[in-house]
């Protein structure tokens, strides 16, 4: 059976996104960029919307992170607009491509925060058992909001997050 543990899935899209941003870099075609990058940047907001839905509320409630969760979506914000502000460029050119790799760069630097930081601690403080549960929850998030269905791509306070994450039994 394929590996459902949530830290594994969380990891392999994080590994998905560094191929698909080297993968980027080899298109040269107008409409071979244009859809590469739609679909990288629709998966970059199912990631951060999934985790926002399935991981941080449970690194707030049964990991008690909640100063790294804060952080996480301040990141996530900034993710969303490094990737909204290519599309203020013409898909090729020189401040389109400058565009991306900020948003490559963003990403980067989170993907690696949560690797070095968030995961391993999200692994010491739950079980193997739940963090099944919670894959199970990440791969049907995926299901329901393909091609980012459903999801504004709109901002969200780290505060409120965090807080309504607190009034939610775990
Ligand atoms: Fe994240
Ligand atoms: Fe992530």
């Amino acid at each position: 059976m394929a590996d459902i543990d949530i830290n594994a899935l969380i990891l392999s899209e994080h590994e998905v996104f560094r191929r698909d941003f080297d993968n980027l870099e080899q298109l040269s075609g107008t409409d071979e960029l244009r859809a590469a990058w739609q679909a990288l940047a629709d998966q970059l907001e199912v990631h951060a919307s999934g985790e926002e839905a399935v991981f941080y509320p449970h690194v707030v409630r049964e990991a008690g992170d909640v100063e790294d969760t804060k952080h996480a979506l301040q990141d996530h914000n900034e993710i969303r607009e490094a990737a909204q502000a290519v599309d203020q460029h013409e898909v090729g050119s020189d401040d389109w491509w400058a565009a991306v790799r900020r948003a490559r760069e963003v990403n980067g630097e989170h993907m690696e925060e949560e690797e070095r930081e968030i995961l391993p601690s999200f692994r010491d403080s739950v079980g193997t058992e739940r963090r099944t549960e919670l894959g199970m929850e990440w791969l049907q998030f995926h299901d329901e909001h393909e091609r980012a269905k459903g999801l504004s791509g709109d901002a969200k306070d780290p505060e409120a997050y965090v807080q309504e994450q607190e009034q939610e039994p775990a």
